[in-house]
């Protein structure tokens, strides 16, 4: 596994793997966990290099406080990846990615003005900005995403329609610890009791999949964030059932699988995000 920390570092050394091999690519913010390493076996499997990118964006923070609480582990990323046998780790520096402060400004409409949108102001400007600045240095063929990020998925669809880039999207299924509750690298931030209580959050998810049909979305709606309200020591940000396409809200059942529950939760001060398909 080639560790890059520069751009031209990357460059020179992807052009001596031949001319325009596969390349799929799998960014993130490292404290990598099993929900990523099964974007890279993704990656690897259906790519003859694998690249990944470890950079925490801090332009994509609204809250300064989670941007320094964010988990950093570079020790225990680099031998994960090994294991996953990545071929290629980038791992730039902030001056590296913006070597200027970025003024890019990208408009999704309505796709980011909902859910994550209405929380995180900015939030997906600044995912925007560093992945399309990453595709430019890595020049991938697939980029894989997970679906537990389902707007984040939406919306890097849309810039690759805009901005006509030459990257296929893969969207990859939700990883999640045996109890249920999604991967994330934020977990490791949960105090032991709000360990304990988190798969919750997706028990509630789940179990409202057998109501679909049964009860109105709105009406489900407010069932769930009735439940949800009940978790000690949460905070409720949003739960949505929307059209997996446009994000909207439905207000009818459609066809399976197209409506899409999503959550955001504080739990003391750590927030999760999760989803179910309905
Ligand atoms: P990060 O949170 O590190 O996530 C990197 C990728 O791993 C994202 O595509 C995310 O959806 C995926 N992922 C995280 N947890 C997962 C799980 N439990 N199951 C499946 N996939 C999971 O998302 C980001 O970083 C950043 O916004 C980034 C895209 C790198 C831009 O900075």
């Amino acid at each position: 596994m080639i560790v890059c920390k520069t751009k031209s570092d990357l460059r020179r050394h992807l052009e001596t793997l031949g001319t325009n091999p596969f390349i799929g690519f799998v960014p993130t913010m490292g404290a990598l966990h099993k929900g990523h390493l099964s974007l890279v076996r993704q990656a690897k499997r259906e790519n003859e290099i694998s690249v990944v990118s470890i950079f925490v964006n801090p332009i994509q923070f609204d809250n300064a406080d989670d941007l320094v609480k964010y988990p950093r582990n570079i020790d225990d990323d680099l031998p994960l990846l090994e294991r996953v046998h990545c071929d290629v780790v980038f791992i730039p520096n902030e001056q590296e990615i913006y070597p200027t402060p970025p003024t890019e400004t990208y408009d999704f409409g309505e796709l980011e003005e909902v859910m994550e949108g209405q929380y995180r102001k900015g939030h997906f400007n600044g995912v925007a900005t560093v992945v399309k600045r990453l595709f430019d240095i890595v020049k991938p063929s697939t980029a894989y995403f997970g679906e537990k990020d389902f707007q984040q998925l939406t919306i890097i669809r849309k810039l690759v329609e805009n901005e006509h880039l030459p990257v296929e999207i893969v969207a990859c299924p939700i990883v999640r610890e045996s109890d249920g509750l999604a991967m994330s690298s934020r977990n490791v931030r949960l105090s032991v009791e709000d360990r304990r209580i988190a798969p919750q959050i997706h028990k509630i998810l789940r179990d409202a999949r057998d109501l679909v049909g049964i009860f109105e979305p709105d009406k489900l709606k407010g069932f769930v964030i009735d439940q949800l309200k009940h978790i000690p020591r949460t905070k409720l940000d949003y739960f949505e059932i929307v059209d997996s396409k446009t994000l909207r809200p439905i207000q009818q059942w459609q066809a399976s699988s197209r409506s899409i529950g999503c959550v955001a939760i504080y739990l003391s001060d750590v927030r999760l995000i999760d989803n179910v398909k309905f």
